[in-house]
């Protein structure tokens, strides 16, 4: 079984963040996301993972490598246009060689991994397995209809959701996927869209099965929902301390502090937290739960909750900063006593403020 790891697409609901970056690239808790995607094919028993990158390569090739590190063999797999998931599939049709694939859309987050899928997959010798799980908006979702455990039909983003049950962005397919990809015309986002490409094949009768994921998933296509997977995550990350903490700081809760990273006299931090490497966090701070530090930032005078603020940013300011995104090298300050007032801003295209 080979891994096919998607992180093409441009990102253009996540912008200013995917500006100047992949969006796979995003960090929730700390570790971009689609690490979280590799590492669970990876943990499946899968050894040879296909990442198929669009034209935003920025940092993925450097982060990702051949695999070595993460214990997988990678090949690079080129889809210029994003041209659907049905037409990623397709480019990746060479490399599979004819062998079964899971595919993984690297901007879905899946706390239980995929190893009960490819269990699953295996022991029922399917054509297809899909994931399922229920959701309040299925409007913006591929959606499951079955009667019982039956997938009965599956539609892409329909109008009139005759299902509560979102197609979560893990797919098993063998060889048959790609005939079925072939077969389709583009939807009118004019891609070819992997829901089709399914229902093609359910409806020519093979094999295709869905299974319910029995923990939380969330898809990171919009800004809220990256505050919402950093609280997921956190929620289930385990104390380490690596750095130091200052006496005068007040913890509760989970703290993971990188290595370097120090606390400096009055610090209140109510976690769960993760700050990273090389940061210097107070005098007179105040983190509260779900907050994501990056390396190397510096934090003064400041109270800072539910937000990710990406590596490399400097905040020093009186005010109180939550649910928030702030991307890496930011610097916020306090305003100086200096004539004229007012709110000094530099803002990139599609940013927004509420002040
Ligand atoms: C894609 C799929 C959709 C699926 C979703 C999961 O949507 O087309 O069927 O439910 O991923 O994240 P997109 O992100 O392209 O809108």
């Amino acid at each position: 079984m080979k891994g096919l790891l998607l992180a093409g697409g441009h990102g253009t609901r996540l912008r200013p963040l995917t500006y100047t970056g992949n969006k796979h690239m995003l960090p929730i808790a700390n570790k971009p996301m689609l690490l979280y995607g590799l590492e669970h094919l990876k943990n499946a028993g899968i050894e040879e993972v296909g990442v198929i990158l669009g034209p935003i390569k920025e940092g993925v090739t450097e982060m990702l490598g051949d695999g070595g590190s993460f214990g997988v063999r990678i090949t690079y797999l080129d889809q210029p246009e994003p041209k659907g998931l049905a037409h990623a599939a397709l480019v990746a049709e060479e490399y599979m060689k004819g062998e079964p694939f899971v595919m993984y859309l690297g901007d879905n987050l899946l706390r239980e991994g995929v190893g009960n899928f490819v269990r699953t997959f295996q022991a029922k010798d399917l054509d297809c397995l899909v994931g399922v799980c229920p959701v309040k908006d299925p409007t913006r979702f591929g959606i499951a209809e079955m009667n019982g455990e039956k997938l009965v039909r599956l539609v892409e983003k329909p109008e009139h959701p005759e299902s509560n049950l979102a197609l979560i962005g893990v797919y098993l397919f063998d060889e048959t996927i790609f005939d079925a990809a072939k077969s389709i015309k583009p939807s009118g986002r004019n891609e070819l869209e992997i829901t089709d490409a399914i229902q093609h094949l359910l409806s020519s009768g093979k094999k295709v099965e869905a299974l319910r994921v029995t923990s939380w998933w969330k898809d990171t296509g919009r800004p809220e929902d990256l505050l919402e997977a950093n609280q997921l995550v956190l929620a289930d990350m385990e104390e380490s301390i690596e750095g130091y903490i200052s006496e005068r700081t007040q913890l509760t809760g989970c703290l993971k502090l990188g290595s370097g990273s120090k606390t400096i006299g009055e610090v209140t931090i109510r976690g769960p937290v993760v700050i990273g490497r090389n940061c210097s966090v107070g005098p007179n701070v105040y983190l509260g739960p779900y907050t994501s530090i990056g390396d190397d930032c510096t934090l003064k005078d400041v109270e800072v909750e539910n937000t990710i603020v990406m590596g490399r940013s400097r905040i020093e300011s009186r005010k109180r900063i939550v649910d928030s995104l702030i991307g890496s090298n930011s610097t916020i300050l306090d305003a100086s006593d200096h004539l004229p007032k007012g709110y000094k801003l530099i803002i990139g295209e599609r940013s927004f403020a509420q002040i």
